[in-house]
């Protein structure tokens, strides 16, 4: 997603109430068959090229072991140039090739970008954004998902490409549409408002149960009939926020909508194929992709570094630990990465050598088993023509395409990893409709932020090389022995009891400031704050006290921290750490809660990484779990499967660093020993047995 597309994105959505659960695909249609090997490819896009580049193409593919492209995406105005007038001359000839050389196909449906004459003959379903501007044609994205001409002329040329290719023998799995949620989510035209009546009448079945879950007693907003409810479009002052909360639900939902309306087209032609779409797992703010990845045959993602960042490589394995736990923990696909810099963000960084292999394999040590990139080879015109792709504007004799052919013999060697699993014995709470929640207007504080505080703890478990699933707060929570939620505003009545009894049972929560404080109306529970939480932590909030920025306060253990402080009481709670100075001078600031037959920890401030480190520290301690010496920079993690072990080693420093294990390194083809040297920003895939892995 480019800068440019989430300017124009609207933030929004999510899918109502989200039962997450593993995405349930029948085996059958849980990956795309044909091989054992790891799946290797990208997007490409021959309808930019000549036909004898595309034969170049297909040589160059297998010269670097390549067996699966992505085509057809943004193919809508040339596979049906006129309403209803179909040609299909150019995939046929593609898919026919790439066939013959024994390159399979994830199918695209191109409706990520209707054609011109879509716009022109129905301009009412164009997407309006929140203060009203009207988007025309001329780069990509959606109609209106609400609007019934878009979704019409979606399933049309679907089906229409199902019933052709089905049978075909280079098809072997369906890319339905592009990154949903980007440029267009929120859409507030006259159709969408209809739509969002609906949604909201069969979420609420009465104006009444309305009235009361948006608390419209406030500001005289009552509504009397359903026709006056409107999307929650710019107004005078703050809109009523569990309305805004309402319509982002409502957004995911309908583009959810629009994603099943095609898949299910598309199983009537091809029932045996799987079906996905490609998620932005962390980076998408208006999908709830808990309920997306129930609907997926497969979790597919697209992953870009944030290239400024020195630590990217941390915020990608976050992001690949997000997408197998929406993967329900089972092997998904990286979708879209980039073999070096970006085109749309401010300063586009390029890969330096052997980043692309550890980027690809962080993505494969943490649950992927297909590494593709966008795109094969770059475009000469267009929007994206400064974006780097396998086959770079300088050919083949260049590094990327000698790192790409590389990486391509490296993921054959690694083959055997395919469909081992991602042992993990911690959790991060990760609630999409909390966090809309949170970032809307009127918060106590702007420094509060949950992707910073979720980064933060999510760091001090990567440098200590301890695996981290993401999970759902009402999901099942037993099979962890240590649980965290570090920024979890908004808890329903289902989490609180799913949370409390989680504890009750023997488990080990952590609770960061600002969490618990409102339920999913975005409604505060009677009594004192956290209403949500405030039995299973053993305390109450007598008052909050942000901090001022740059300010900081001192704790009794030495340590400081910024942000927030608060005056806590203890009912049960015992002090862990008290606050030495600022305005909560003298009470605590850390506690422990002995609940049931577990423990709940509290940290009412944000404390300094240090200081945030021993105390995860402490915590995995107490819950049993082993871990490494912390700030090594050294990505250390395990895949197993029938007693084997792949222990990935990625060295992300400048200098030399000893292998944990010992085995047969699939990267090199070698075998090492433990305490042999990993060479600085070098890759290493240990292949042992189990009981030898950490
Ligand atoms: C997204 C899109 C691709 C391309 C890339 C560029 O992931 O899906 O079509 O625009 O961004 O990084």
């Amino acid at each position: 997603m480019s800068l440019d597309q989430s300017e124009v994105t609207t933030r929004g959505a999510s899918a109502g109430t989200a039962v997450p659960a593993p995405s349930a695909a029948p085996a059958t249609r849980s990956w795309p068959g044909g091989t054992r090997q790891l799946r290797y490819g990208g997007d490409y896009n021959p309808e930019q090229w000549p036909r004898h580049v595309w034969l170049e193409d297909i040589a160059l593919m297998q010269q670097a072991g390549i067996n699966l492209v992505s085509i057809g995406i943004f193919s809508w105005a040339l596979l049906e140039p006129r309403d209803g007038e179909f040609d299909f001359t150019f995939l046929d000839d593609i898919l026919d090739l790439l066939a013959s050389s024994g390159i399979d196909v994830d199918l695209g449906t191109p409706t990520a970008a209707p054609p011109a004459w879509f716009w022109a003959k129905y301009p009412q379903a164009r997407p309006v954004t929140r203060d009203g501007v009207t988007l025309g044609h001329g780069s990509r994205g959606m109609a209106s998902p609400s609007s019934p001409d878009y979704r019409r002329h979606a399933v049309r040329i679907t089906g229409e490409l199902a019933r052709r290719y089905a049978g075909h023998p280079a098809l072997r799995m369906w890319h339905v549409h592009n990154e949903y949620g980007a440029p267009i989510s929120e859409c507030y035209s006259e159709q969408s408002v209809l739509a969002f009546r609906r949604w909201l009448s069969k979420r609420y079945g009465s104006l009444e149960a309305l009235n009361a879950a948006w608390g419209t007693t406030f500001w005289g907003q009552r509504y009397g009939a359903w026709d006056e409810v409107d999307a929650p479009r710019l107004s005078a002052t703050v809109v009523n926020p569990a309305h805004r909360l309402d319509f982002k639900r409502f957004t995911s939902d309908a583009l959810l909508e629009c994603y099943v309306l095609e898949r299910d087209v598309i199983r009537q032609h091809t029932p045996d194929l799987p079906v996905t779409t490609n998620f932005m797992a962390t980076s998408c703010p208006s999908l709830d992709y808990w309920s997306w990845a129930r609907e997926v045959d497969v979790v597919a993602n697209d992953h870009y570094l944030t290239a400024e960042r020195t630590d990217n490589h941390v915020l990608l394995a976050l992001d690949a630990d997000f997408t197998r736990s929406l993967a329900g923990g089972r092997p998904w696909m990286l979708m879209e990465h980039s073999t070096s810099a970006v085109n749309w963000q401010p300063r586009n960084i390029a890969k330096r050598p052997g980043e692309m292999l550890r980027n690809s394999l962080a993505h494969v040590a943490r649950g992927a088993d297909a590494v593709m990139f966008f795109q094969f080879r770059a475009s000469r015109f267009g929007a994206e023509k400064f974006h780097s792709a396998m086959v770079p504007h300088q050919g083949t004799d260049s590094r990327i395409f000698r790192e790409v052919t590389e990486l391509g013999r490296t993921l054959g060697r690694a083959s055997a990893v395919r469909g081992s699993t991602v042992p993990a014995r911690v959790a991060i709470l990760w609630d999409t409709e909390s966090f809309w929640a949170q970032d809307l207007e009127w918060r106590p504080s702007v420094d509060l932020d949950h992707r910073e505080r979720i980064e933060a703890y999510y760091t001090a478990l990567w440098q200590r090389n301890v695996t981290v699933d993401f999970a759902h707060p009402e999901q099942g929570l037993g099979r962890y022995d240590l649980v965290l939620a570090p920024a979890l505003y908004a808890v329903s009545p289902t989490a609180r009891l799913n949370l409390e009894s989680y504890v009750a049972e023997g488990g080990n929560l952590v609770v960061s400031f600002f969490s618990g404080i409102v339920d999913d109306h975005d409604t505060v529970p009677a009594g004192g704050h956290p209403g949500q939480l405030r039995d299973v932590l053993g305390l109450t909030v007598a008052e909050w006290l942000p901090l001022r920025e740059h300010e900081t306060v001192t704790l009794d253990d030495g340590s400081t921290a910024d942000v927030w402080a608060e005056d806590l009481e203890l009912h049960g709670a015992q002090p862990h750490t008290a606050y030495r100075s600022g305005p909560a001078a003298g009470k605590p600031a850390v506690t422990v809660n002995a609940y049931g037959r577990g423990t709940a920890w509290y940290i009412s401030t944000r404390p300094a990484a240090a200081a945030l480190d021993a105390l995860l520290g402490e915590a995995l301690a107490a819950a049993g779990i082993p871990d490494g010496p912390s700030g090594h920079g050294v990505e250390i993690v395990s895949r197993t499967a029938d007693g084997t072990a792949f222990t990935f080693v990625l060295n992300h420093t400048d200098a030399d660093a000893p292998l944990p294990v010992g085995g047969t390194d699939l990267v090199s083809g070698a075998t090492v020993a433990a305490g042999d040297p990993l060479a600085a920003g070098g890759s290493a895939v240990v292949e042992h047995r189990q009981q030898t892995a950490q």
